[in-house]
């Protein structure tokens, strides 16, 4: 997996941070997706490699809920976590199942549920005490 993060990140589009990310997404049926962060010079309406990859996953017919992991490299030396808005997909898009796993310029590895990097996501259920 690092290996194929680490030529993807190549095309991450980010002139405005120079910080580039890759993420691949792997579904229910090991079906993989792949997104980098694409920025624009309106910053707002840029996109973080994590959500494009669960964009691209839709989009090829993998169904919303079913994502099992979503595998993240940036440039960064260090271990980098998915931001705020990602965690929330990653939530949505995995049923608050998903593995998350962080990788570092070595290949060294990090694993971590999103139920613990989003503690009280709000989700699905919530609409419902209305
Ligand atoms: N970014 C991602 O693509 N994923 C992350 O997990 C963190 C941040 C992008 C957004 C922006 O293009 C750049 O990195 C700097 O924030």
């Amino acid at each position: 997996m690092y290996k194929k993060l680490k030529k993807l990140i190549n095309n991450s589009y980010s002139p405005i941070s120079k910080f580039k990310v890759s993420s691949i997404v792997i579904d229910e049926n090991n079906n993989e997706y792949s997104g980098v962060n694409v920025e624009y010079i309106i910053p707002t309406i840029s996109t973080c490699a994590e959500r494009n990859a669960i964009s691209k996953s839709i989009t090829n017919g993998s169904k919303f809920g079913t994502i099992k992991e979503v595998h993240i490299l940036s440039i960064n030396k260090d271990f980098v976590f998915p931001c705020g808005l990602c965690r929330q997909a990653i939530f949505e898009s995995s049923n608050g199942k998903a593995k998350v796993f962080l990788y570092n310029q070595k290949g060294e590895v990090k694993e971590y549920l999103i139920s613990k990097l989003l503690p009280h996501a709000f989700s699905k259920k919530d609409l419902k005490n209305v």
